[in-house]
């Protein structure tokens, strides 16, 4: 068995997975998005100290299984540098206390094997990421190889809801209340599509931010809920057609067979019924990952460690292993 540990962000959580058979076996997470609601975002030393409390209890109902360990897995990248830290503590404690070796997971490579919770992994694969950290497309062709086609040049997906939703008073994280707030409006503002004339393939979502805050603004103290309604699903009509728009130009030029989304907005039902009607036009198969594995969560740390363990990829225990910042 192998016991991993995420912590790159604002959810504490520990899985344990089985070498063999690939079976989650235990998988625990306590998310701290009520302590951050009032800021509007993570506050990452407030992150850092919640994290400190809740590994060890959640660690604590993992004791039955300590014995039987081979590996201890833990997110070393990318993240806030102050809370994958308090996960990669945690592992190498367990690693020299029993005796066993240490495999640091990418993060981003965790919500790529979410679609992989207990069944092998397929490749070649296109992957859209989008999550509070990352809006991506990637080639996909196996555990190392993977190509980044197109990234965001500001702000991510995810974020971009949250901010929408710290503008509106909404609280953290954004998502999921911009999305039911979008359901019950209608498209009024019309806001202008992001990079609708660039050539190459990219993202960008501070310029949407900003139409939606001047937008928000012009109403004064004299917001209604309606019209609350109606900005959230003008922003996140816009935000998901500048993806579809993007994704357009990658499915013209290539021949994915396969494509995926993943990372905590791949939540959103809008997104995903939009990528269903694309995928469905370029004959390719769109694969998702079950919800309560979109958002972060140890069980996809665990699951790309077990390719890991295969590969062997075991560090050394002195080394630093945190990078905040690693992109593909
Ligand atoms: O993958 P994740 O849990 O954390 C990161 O790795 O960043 O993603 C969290 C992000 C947050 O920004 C959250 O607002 C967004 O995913 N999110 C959504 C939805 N559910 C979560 N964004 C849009 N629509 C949703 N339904
Ligand atoms: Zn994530």
């Amino acid at each position: 068995m192998i016991l991993s540990i995420e912590s790159s962000c604002d959810d504490s959580s520990i899985a344990i997975t089985k070498i063999d058979d690939l079976k989650l076996i235990f998988h625990k997470k306590i998310s701290q998005e009520a302590e951050h609601s009032s800021f509007g975002g993570v506050v990452p030393e407030l992150a850092a100290r919640l994290h400190a409390a809740a590994l060890p209890n959640i660690l604590e109902e993992t004791k039955e299984y300590l014995p039987k360990l081979k590996a201890i897995a833990v997110t070393n990248e990318p993240g806030l540098s102050v809370t994958l830290i308090e996960g990669v503590m945690m592992a190498k404690a367990l690693c020299l206390s029993l005796q066993i070796p240490l495999l640091p997971i990418n993060h981003l490579k965790g919500h790529i094997y979410s679609l992989f919770i207990e069944q092998e992994a397929h490749f070649p694969l296109g992957v859209l990421l989008v999550s509070g950290g990352h809006t991506q497309i990637l080639h996909v062709k196996n555990y190392d190889d993977i190509t980044l086609l197109a990234s965001t040049l500001d702000d991510s997906f995810g974020e971009s809801f949250d901010k929408v939703a710290k503008m509106l008073n909404l609280g953290y994280p954004g998502g999921a209340v911009v999305e039911s707030y979008a359901k019950n409006g209608e498209d009024r503002f019309n806001f202008t599509l992001p990079l609708r004339n660039a050539k190459n393939i990219a993202f960008s979502y501070s310029g949407l931010k900003n139409q939606t805050r001047l937008r928000i603004e012009s109403f004064k103290d004299k917001i209604t809920q309606k019209d609350k309604e109606d900005i959230c699903a003008s922003f996140q009509k816009t935000a998901i057609s500048h993806i579809i728009y993007q994704l357009k130009k990658v499915f013209k030029n290539s021949d994915f067979k396969d494509f995926a989304v993943v990372g905590g907005a791949s939540a959103n039902e809008a997104l995903r019924k939009e990528l269903i009607e694309l995928c469905s036009k370029f004959n390719i198969t769109l694969h998702t990952a079950p919800f309560e594995f979109c958002s972060d969560n140890a069980a996809m740390i665990g699951r790309a460690a077990i390719e890991a363990y295969r590969l062997k990829r075991f560090a050394d225990i002195d080394d630093i292993l945190i990078n905040p910042r690693t992109v593909f």
